[in-house]
């Protein structure tokens, strides 16, 4: 297995910004990708000087329109740029697969460098992709290169396919945007030749990250064919916390695996995918809580008692699903009373969703004495029906029996999350600074509710606290080891 190598496209109008970007990141890179199409249009005689000038290999890419690029003028005139600027001596030319006959692949093996032969797919993944690949290279010494667009779980699915016929083959391959996020993580592991990446400033594709994350948090430079594979699956994905919380934690325990975002539009489709990947455990949030369950071989009974489950880990070839969302709630709150039981704590509980499920039921569980307060009256009682509590609607009435239930406040509903952080599901209740409230929303990280509530004097939990008590009980079952360093990560998140 080859190393792979992290490449930075540079993508300014200028070869001076380019050389700048460069010197930022020259630590962590292993060569750079010149986006020339980008340079306004006085920079591009000038190209032959830039090789020299950046100390690390260089790609020559001036890419049409047609393929994705910036260039709209005639293809001789690009040729005859890209000709002029081979007398500098790149490491590297990216040709698509149609430019053939222009002996630009003489100049560049003539001056010590390689042609990279490129197709790009912006519509989806090609059936045929692993054929194209193969027939990709003019010459021997040519590295083919796709990038592709997964549009779903099935291209994903595909793509990773395409993968394995090509293992042991050098090439690049390339999925791009959200769906394809993984495999430009995962380059070592996929044994591709590179992967690319870009200034966080000026992102030079979909699905890029920059050198810094792709080498920190996604320990580009320690994965290896070995690691460990664990993951979430949600749709969207791409914002969650939970790749910083458990990669954390696996290098601080010094375990080879990488946590990693899959965007999934199709539960059955990712269940293949973690079966061809070997994938070990995956963390699961909106929409896919409840869809997960049909899937599973085995389930906790927090699962049935919640009809959610946000927690799958592999036993044997089949999946064991949990939901930590109910001890990622309790934990906070049992430090919150610190010593003390919730047994006959009067709470009162906001919202009647899926959220609020996991919370009464974690709440009944610890012998609470529960007050629903729902805006649709009739989800609140068939939820306190559920559990045998009290229900009320979200009005004046049901505003004033919270009083009654106010030894702790619990909020659940999706008011005050941005992009409405002014927002809240209370906001006429006035607080006497006795009460426990509790958010569950964690962006921002101190709703209105909780301002409010902090500025009476009560004691505040913020979501994030649920948030980190879901993914510590999450890593126990991944790993079997406590979460490392929990302080350190919780005053991160304040
Ligand atoms: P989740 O799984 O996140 O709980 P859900 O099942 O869709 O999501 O539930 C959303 C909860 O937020 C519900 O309690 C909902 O109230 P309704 O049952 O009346 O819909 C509550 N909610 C959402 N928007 C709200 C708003 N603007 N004001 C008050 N409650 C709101």
């Amino acid at each position: 297995m080859s190393k792979s190598r992290i490449c930075l496209s540079v993508i300014e109008t200028t070869l001076r910004a380019n050389l700048s970007r460069i010197d930022e990141y020259r630590h962590m890179i292993d060569l750079v990708e010149l986006r020339a199409d980008y340079l306004s249009r006085g920079e591009l005689t000038h190209l032959w000087r830039f090789p020299k000038k950046a100390g690390v290999p260089v790609i020559l890419t001036l890419r049409k329109k047609k393929d994705g690029g910036m260039f709209t003028g005639e293809e001789s005139g690009r040729i005859g740029l890209m000709k002029h600027a081979l007398e500098g001596g790149f490491s590297y030319i990216d040709l698509e697969e149609d430019c053939t006959g222009s002996g630009l692949e003489e100049i560049t093996v003539a001056g010590g460098g390689r042609v990279i032969r490129s197709l790009h797919d912006f519509s989806g993944v090609p059936d045929d992709l692993a054929q194209r690949m193969k027939r990709l290279a003019r010459a021997e010494k040519e590295l083919p290169k796709a990038a592709v667009m997964p549009l779903d779980t099935d291209d994903v699915l595909k793509l990773f396919s395409c993968y394995r016929e090509l293992d042991g083959m050098e090439k690049i391959l390339v999925g791009m945007g959200n769906y394809g996020f993984p495999t430009r993580i995962l380059a070592p592991y996929l044994d591709t030749y590179l992967t690319f990446c870009s200034v966080p400033e000026r992102l030079a594709a979909s699905g890029h990250i920059d050198p810094s994350t792709l080498t920190s948090l996604y320990r580009f430079r320690e994965v290896n064919r070995d690691t460990i594979l664990y993951g979430i699956i949600g749709n969207p994905v791409m914002h969650t916390f939970s790749p910083i919380i458990h990669n954390r934690g696996f290098k601080a325990i010094g375990l080879n695996a990488l946590y990693i975002p899959f965007q999934t539009d199709s539960i059955p489709s990712f269940i293949k995918l973690a079966h061809l990947l070997s994938i070990k455990g995956f963390s699961v949030t909106i929409p896919h809580k409840e869809g997960i369950i049909g899937f599973l071989a085995e389930k906790d009974v927090s699962v049935d008692a919640t009809g959610a489950c946000n927690t799958v880990v592999r036993e044997g070839d089949g999946f064991y699903g949990v939901n930590t969302d109910t001890i990622g709630f309790l934990e906070p709150l049992k430090r919150a009373v610190a010593g003390s039981s919730l047994k006959g704590k009067k709470t009162t509980v906001i919202g009647a969703g899926g959220a609020a499920k996991s919370v009464v039921y974690s709440l009944i569980g610890e012998g609470a004495e529960v007050l629903i307060v729902n805006r649709t009256g009739e989800r609140a009682q068939k939820l306190a029906d559920a559990f045998d509590c009290g229900w009320a609607s979200l009005d004046t009435g049901g505003i004033e029996r919270i009083k009654s239930y106010s030894d702790i406040i619990v909020q659940t509903t999706s008011v005050g999350m941005e992009p409405d952080p002014s927002a809240s599901p209370i906001p006429d209740y006035v607080f006497g600074g006795n009460e426990i409230v509790y958010d569950i929303v964690y962006n921002p990280p101190e709703t209105t509710l909780l301002k409010a509530a902090r500025k009476a004097g009560c004691r505040i939990i913020r979501g994030k606290e649920m948030l980190l008590g879901q993914a510590f009980a999450q890593f126990r079952l991944f790993t079997g080891r406590e979460y490392p360093d929990q302080e350190g990560i919780r005053k991160e998140f304040q």
